[in-house]
């Protein structure tokens, strides 16, 4: 076997030891993911808009292997779970979809991994109907933080998908392993989500941010350049937790439809500022908030992706800081917390900062020079403490490599 992957030996050699236990045997191969964070774009991708995201240094790692046994049973086992969880491939398609808002017939950590499985075999299925599928076995270990807003499930499921992929030779491309992992977040998990988080997760590059259009699925690299700016991005991890499964998102995603709806378009994507005075004729208070957020976040995300281009990171601060205030003030998914830690990196020096992510907890990021990282994060830390909130994590992440084959 080659050599481990290098930035994240801890969570590969879990999830090979804990493939061992499960198998008593190496292996084929070890294949891993990684969480977000979202630069700017937020609940602009499931209204067929723009996002700006990149993948972070942490991992998902999944050791798989084929079971000889050929009985066409997945077997998957995770460092979060006691127990492993088994079923027949054929068994997936009586367990999934999982109705929005339900909870999945498997543990929830389980439906990502076998929810990946059956949406695979699912399109593999369409286009031939005679295929077979060998039973597997999947071990999971993960160094994304859970619950963080730092899309630990895209992690998963890129993980899952990528060695999958590879194993039952499907040749799927990167976009359609990232579609793959949306339909299980939204089917087998039951999470309305988006397709930013797989999108990142699949196609991260190094010092740079991937530029999505939503509709298309049409992707541009847009170099960072962090370092040679003296730059750094912190992550302020509130330790809110949230669930995207539940309340808060999906009501945010009704109110989008029912915007676009009223506005008579496909979209809110096909709602421009200019229609925004229309827009506020049309629609009661809370929904043309919620639309304004959307249309505004959609502009500013055009508007990083020019700003870095023309003049670098250091002069995006601004609209990182209009985000935050729209997604507060208007798309109302801020908690105190995250406003805290807003307002204080800012306080403290920071270039600019915002929540990141679907809201209601998770975790906002603070762009900032690099000499600055232990002021910011001191402050925030007293601050918290002054507010009597739970003492938040506070780490760098630089823009990193997308999902991957390690061994
Ligand atoms: C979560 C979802 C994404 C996206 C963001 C908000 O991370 O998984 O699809 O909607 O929230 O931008």
């Amino acid at each position: 076997m080659t050599p481990l992957s290098a930035d994240a030996p801890t969570t590969t050699d879990a999830a090979r030891a804990l493939f061992l236990e499960l198998t008593g045997r190496e292996p084929d191969g070890l294949w891993s993911a990684p969480g977000r964070v979202n630069l700017i774009g937020e609940h602009t991708d499931y209204n067929d808009g723009f996002v700006l995201p990149f993948a972070i240094p942490h991992r998902t790692v999944a050791a798989v292997d084929l079971r000889d046994d050929d009985r066409g049973r997945v077997r998957v086992a995770s460092t979060f779970a006691a127990e492993p969880v088994e079923v027949a491939l054929d068994e997936l398609d009586d367990l999934f979809p999982t109705a929005t808002g339900a909870e999945p017939a498997v543990p929830e950590w389980a439906a990502y991994p076998l929810g990946v499985a059956w949406a695979l075999r699912q399109a593999l299925a369409a286009t031939d109907s005679d295929r077979g599928f060998r039973g597997i076995d999947i071990a999971i270990a993960s160094d994304v933080p859970v619950g963080a807003g730092l899309s630990s499930s895209a992690a998963i499921e890129g993980a899952a998908a990528s060695a999958l992929n590879d194993l039952w030779d499907a040749g799927l491309d990167r976009r359609a392993l990232a579609r793959i992992g949306r339909r299980a977040e939204n089917e087998a998990v039951g999470a309305p989500t988006g397709i930013m988080d797989q999108m990142a997760s699949m196609l991260g590059e190094p010092d740079a941010a991937i530029f999505l259009d939503c509709r298309s699925l049409e992707t541009q690299l847009v170099p960072l350049g962090m370092a040679d700016a003296g730059l750094a991005i912190l992550v302020i991890d509130t330790r809110v937790t949230h669930a995207h499964s539940t309340g808060g998102y999906r009501e945010r995603r009704a109110s989008c439809e029912l915007g676009a709806q009223i506005m008579g378009v496909p979209s809110l994507r096909d709602v421009s500022v200019d229609d925004l005075p229309r827009a506020q004729e049309l629609m009661d208070g809370v929904t043309f908030r919620r639309v304004r957020h959307v249309v505004t976040e959609n502009q500013r995300v055009i508007d990083t992706v020019r700003v870095l281009r023309d003049a670098g990171a250091r002069a995006i601060g601004d609209l990182l800081v209009a985000s935050h205030a729209s997604m507060r003030d208007d798309f109302e998914i801020s908690v105190p917390e995250l406003d805290t830690a807003v307002d204080t990196a800012l306080a403290a020096g920071a270039v600019g900062a915002r929540m990141t992510g679907g809201g209601f907890g998770g975790a906002a990021i603070a762009l900032i020079e690099q000499d600055a990282v232990a002021a910011v994060s001191d402050a925030v830390t007293a601050a918290f403490a002054a507010a009597d909130f739970t003492e938040p994590i506070v780490f760098t992440v630089t823009p990193s490599a997308g999902a991957r084959r390690d061994a």
